[in-house]
């Protein structure tokens, strides 16, 4: 019986209900013993009848008037209490089963869940904490839903993207041992370039994995856009002047410092001008600039390369997204997973990070933004 009582949540709410009934009797009881006889004196004073202590035969009438005037009070008070008793156990077993059923398809949906099924929501159906328990529950299951298609869709991804060099590694070496591929210089450096792929594909990846699970700390400080842009620039010079590619600056003399930290803003520049580089023809042109627009400074990395159709803008900051994969990968291109990681650092640092291009072969403008330091 109180093991019964212990788990279930609806016999403790009925027992409940009938301990408060038990109490109110109990109560009531108990006071009639204390005010009856005197309230029962003072209103038949009232109309006239001689005080219940009085003598004589009038007191004895008095004294039966009263008993059974009390026995008629207990009999209808025993009613009432088992009247009572019997609403509180349909009552109770009513609200318990409102209150219950929720909870109890709460516990089924999150068993389920836990054995794999996130697709699992429960019905909302009143606007009470058991409702908005249920609200709570449906964003937590759906958050799982998100995690685990995101962890499915990496794994495929990333076992696609090792494939492919892998591939082409087997394939040379096969070619070698079987006597069709040269044993020449050229052979071993197109196997080395591609081990050279997996090797920065992996090391993207884990950059990608620390990035993601915010495994990193920001050192936010007033930082100067000018050296910012000089780093970059003297660090991309080599790919600058291998494509001949001008870079042209825009940056106003009364420009306020960002709030940002240094080594992250000077990482999504360089990512976004190596772009532009990379997707800009031998002799064009890239520029970078920078203008405060209220709190803020926005600042943009315009090429005059190859663009990118509408189609593709809102999925290049996807991980592993390349407009043209084919050609990424025999130009030596990346893994992707650049901007991914750009947009994520602006974002952790209070910025917004958009592109924007007019269709291919029209080039692009790449745009962040990040706080000014007051
Ligand atoms: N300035 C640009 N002009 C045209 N296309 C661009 C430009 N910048 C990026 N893209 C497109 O967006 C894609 C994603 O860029 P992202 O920097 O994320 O990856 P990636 O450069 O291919 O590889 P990596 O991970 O090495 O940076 C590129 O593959 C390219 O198709
Ligand atoms: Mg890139």
């Amino acid at each position: 019986m109180m093991n019964y009582l212990r788990n279930h949540l609806g016999a403790k709410l009925l027992l409940s209900y009938l301990f408060v009934i038990v109490v109110g009797v109990f109560v009531l009881v108990i006071a009639s013993q204390w005010t009856l006889p005197t309230a029962f004196n003072r209103h038949m004073n009232g109309v006239g009848f001689g005080m219940m202590h009085g003598q004589g035969a009038g007191g004895g009438m008095m004294q039966d008037l009263y008993s059974g005037y009390r026995a008629s009070f207990n009999e209808a008070l025993t009613y009432a209490a088992l009247a009572a008793s019997v609403v509180a156990v349909i009552v109770g077993i009513m609200l318990s089963r409102r209150v219950i059923a929720p909870v109890r398809a709460m516990m089924n949906a999150s068993q389920r869940i836990a054995e794999g099924s996130y697709e699992e929501r429960v019905q909302v159906q009143s606007a009470d904490e058991l409702g908005q328990l249920a609200v709570r529950f449906n964003q937590m299951a759906e958050k799982l839903e998100q995690v685990e298609s995101m962890r499915r869709r990496l794994i495929g991804d990333v076992s696609h993207e090792l494939r492919t060099p892998l591939t082409a590694i087997k394939g040379s070496m096969e070619g070698l041992m079987d006597g069709v591929l040269p044993a020449t210089h050229e052979t071993y450096q197109q196997i080395h370039s591609e081990a050279d792929r997996l090797n920065r594909l992996v090391d993207d990846l884990q950059e990608l994995s620390r990035v993601e699970a915010r495994a990193y700390q920001l050192v936010v400080r007033p930082v100067d856009v000018l050296s910012i842009v000089q780093m970059v620039s003297k660090r991309l010079a080599p790919q600058f002047e291998a494509k001949r590619i001008a870079l042209e600056l825009d940056l106003p003399a009364d420009l306020p410092r960002l709030l940002a930290d240094e080594d992250r803003t000077v990482q999504v520049l360089t990512n976004l001008v190596a772009n532009a580089i990379q997707h800009t023809a031998v002799d064009g042109k890239v520029m970078i600039s920078a203008v405060r627009v209220n709190d803020e400074v926005e600042i943009s990395v315009r090429d005059n390369g190859i663009g990118i159709p509408s189609e593709h803008l809102a999925h290049i900051f996807d991980r592993f997204y390349r407009v043209d994969k084919s050609r990424s990968r025999r130009t030596g291109g990346g893994s992707g997973i650049g901007l991914t990681i750009a947009k994520h650092f602006v974002e952790a640092m209070g910025g917004r990070l958009w592109a924007e291009s007019d269709g291919e072969s029209k080039g692009s403008v790449f745009t962040f933004t990040l706080p000014v330091a007051k």
